[in-house]
């Protein structure tokens, strides 16, 4: 059974052609919500041509961020770029013509499988005993790790599924607290006096609580007590953190610090940040090498181009070709960036309808939805790069 949302003209049976599904048509957006929140196993809502932009988009934003695995289908008689753009600004998973049967029919089965995955991965990922450890990494200062980790670990706490910490792992210079206004009373420097075994309770007394789902574990206030922080601590830390939490996002420090190869070790998948400019690309370049001969895999990957649209010559199209794999997610630049730094929020909290908000939370869905992958890496070739202590 497919819903699908139209006008009292619609003829029920032209879209049970269409869909190949039985289909029922409901005519107002609130008959559509009730339908749905009777029926929660549904996937898949169609909304038909003769309905308004203002209409769909609403219904969009209404289940984007509850019910993420709903897929939303827009059908249109005509489609030109405004509406598609719009359509998937507010979370509509698709346009598609209605004359176009195939369009129709491949839509629907990219809806579903998409569905279908981020269900099965939103039921394990709130296993708590494995929490999700994401690893936030730029190959050089500036080009916006904090502002990407921060965004998304608050766009994971929005998305409820499960408790998100943010942990400060740039132990020299971190500025998590800066970006989240927090006061950095305490902060990891406090686990060195945990000597060898960390516990859970021991974990949450080095925890600041920012908001709703959402802690920090801030670097340390001076860098002079970075250096107690060993990374076999920061790994201890990790693990027990997986026991705590659904998703665990790190900042990472811009350079392959032992503490940052130990992560990449940990963590279960890389936001590999890189902005349009060539210092930052080859940098990701040499990193991404480097994760190659560790053994590191590549479903692991995630490229997001932050700053994406600075008219700077090179496009997102150079970035591929140079770096050899798709982006993930492209963030434009925006003055509302920096500006919301004064304000201690995050911009996804602060404008959720933001484009950098929009293409963030849209990078948050595909993590909480990518299933988990623990292979083990491969040892030998660690070894090689670990640093000599
Ligand atoms: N998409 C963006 N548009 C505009 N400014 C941005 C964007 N992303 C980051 N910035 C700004 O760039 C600066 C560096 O970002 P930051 O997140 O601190 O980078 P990093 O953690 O990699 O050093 C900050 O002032 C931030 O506000
Ligand atoms: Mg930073």
């Amino acid at each position: 059974m497919t819903i699908v949302l139209g006008s009292p003209r619609v003829d029920p049976e032209r879209y049970r052609v269409l869909l190949s599904s039985d289909a029922e048509v409901v005519t107002s957006a609130q008959a559509l919500h009730s339908f749905l929140d009777d029926h929660p196993d549904e996937l898949l809502a169609v909304i038909a041509p003769e309905v308004t932009m203002p209409v769909a988009s609403a219904v969009a934003d209404r289940y984007r961020l509850n019910r993420p695995d709903l897929g939303i289908i827009m059908m249109r008689e005509r489609i030109d770029t405004e509406i598609v753009t719009a359509a998937l600004r507010s979370g509509i998973r698709d346009v598609v013509s209605i004359d176009d049967v195939e369009g129709i029919t491949a839509a629907v089965r990219r809806s579903q499988n998409f569905s279908n995955q981020l269900r099965g991965a939103m039921g394990s990922t709130i296993d708590v005993e494995a929490g999700k450890v994401i690893m936030v990494f730029g190959a050089k200062g500036g080009c916006g790790k904090t502002t990407i980790a921060t965004n998304l670990a608050e766009s994971l706490a929005k998305l409820n599924r499960g408790r998100v910490c943010i942990v400060d792992l740039d132990l020299d210079f971190g500025d998590v607290a800066i970006f989240l206004k927090l006061d950095p009373a305490v902060t990891i420097s406090r686990a060195v006096q945990f000597e060898g075994e960390l516990d859970a309770t021991h974990v949450r007394s080095l925890i600041t609580p920012y908001a709703e789902n959402l802690d920090a574990l801030l670097a340390p206030a001076k860098p002079a007590e970075a250096e107690f922080i060993t990374p076999d601590i920061a790994m201890n830390i990790i693990d027990v953190l997986r026991t705590m939490y659904s998703f665990i996002v790190l900042d990472t420090p811009p350079s392959f610090a032992e503490v940052t190869l130990r992560s990449f070790e940990k963590a279960d998948s890389y936001i590999l940040v890189t902005t349009l400019d060539l210092p930052s690309l080859k940098n990701i370049k040499v990193a991404m090498e480097t994760l190659d001969a560790l053994g590191y895999p590549r479903s692991r990957w995630h490229v997001v181009l932050n700053r994406a649209g600075s008219d700077v010559g090179l496009g997102q199209g150079d970035v591929e070709e140079v770096l050899g794999i798709p982006v993930t997610t492209a963030i434009p630049s925006s003055r509302d960036v920096p500006a919301t730094l004064n304000t201690g929020t995050t911009l996804v909290a602060d404008n959720p309808e933001h484009p950098v908000s929009k293409a963030i939370f849209a990078l948050a869905i595909t993590e909480a939805g990518a299933p988990v992958q623990r292979e083990v890496s491969k040892p030998s070739l660690w070894a090689k790069f670990r640093r000599k202590s």
